[in-house]
């Protein structure tokens, strides 16, 4: 298996407060990974630890082998490690199609020529329709992004993290403010990811961790609490008392 993201003793205060202490985790090409825990458990944290957002007071990150700890948010998204866009990024009057030619163009650097002849840039069209195919946008190309349904924009999210080609791609809540009869459709789309990434996800809706991960990692009070398969974690009776209570009893 491939090491793609190792986390070693990461640790941040805050002044005198310590909001995430000495966690430690790995994942592989292929991980399908969920990280939960209750509010104010340090989720958002890690993320923005692992991703340069923030600077850790100690510990190490290592990306496909290589010592990221200190690296900016930037040079890291080069290196393949990216999270998924928020939705106040996007420009509400270009299409679907154009900002994921935009990603594309962005990623290789080649911006200069989009107001030239983005229709000559080799590979473009393709590589769009293919992300357009794998998060189920096909129908919505045409569609400017400020009249996309709520759904969309997060396959729009999606798909614009993926066209940064990366090797962990970090889902921060995919589904939120999603109605419950439509996440299956970001399910779907997640489930059409490439095989090879490591996908880590940050959810709070169970019924969506557990159709989606094959592990979890569990936070509490800024620790690891445990980790381990969805079998071992909703087993585990740590998880039941600090997170899943009443939910995991009732199954
Ligand atoms: N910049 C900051 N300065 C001080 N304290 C902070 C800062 N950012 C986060 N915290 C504290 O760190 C703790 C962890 O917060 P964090 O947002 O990482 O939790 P979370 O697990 O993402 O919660 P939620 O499920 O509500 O999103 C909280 O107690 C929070 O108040
Ligand atoms: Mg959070």
């Amino acid at each position: 298996m491939t090491k793609l993201l190792e986390v070693e003793g990461l640790a941040k205060n805050f002044g005198g407060l310590q909001v995430s202490a000495d966690i430690s985790m790995t994942l592989n090409a292929g991980d399908r990974c969920a990280l939960i825990g209750p509010n104010g458990a340090g989720k958002t944290t890690f993320v923005n630890l692992v991703t340069g957002v923030i600077p850790p007071s100690a510990g190490t990150i290592r990306l496909a082998g290589r010592d990221i700890t200190r690296l900016p948010a930037a040079e890291r998204v080069r290196l393949g490690l990216i999270r998924s866009f928020q939705v106040a990024r996007l420009f509400k009057s270009m299409t679907v199609r154009e900002h994921l030619e935009l990603a594309v163009l962005q990623r290789d650097r080649r911006t200069f020529r989009l107001f030239a002849s983005v229709g000559k840039v080799a590979g473009l069209a393709d590589e769009v329709a293919g992300l357009l195919d794998t998060m189920g946008l096909t129908q919505a190309a045409h569609t400017a992004v400020g009249s996309l349904a709520y759904g969309q924009q997060r396959l729009l999210e999606i798909a614009l993290a993926l066209a940064m080609k990366p090797k962990v791609l970090i889902l921060d809540e995919p589904a939120a403010g999603v109605p419950h009869s439509e996440s299956q459709r970001i399910l779907d789309a997640i489930d059409r990811l490439p095989e090879d990434l490591a996908v880590l996800m940050i959810e709070h809706d169970m019924d969506l961790v557990f159709r989606f991960a094959r592990t979890i990692v569990v936070l509490a009070q800024g620790r690891l609490l445990c980790s381990g398969t969805a079998k071992e974690i909703v087993a585990d009776p740590r998880v039941r008392e600090v997170y899943l209570g009443s939910r995991a009893d009732a199954r």
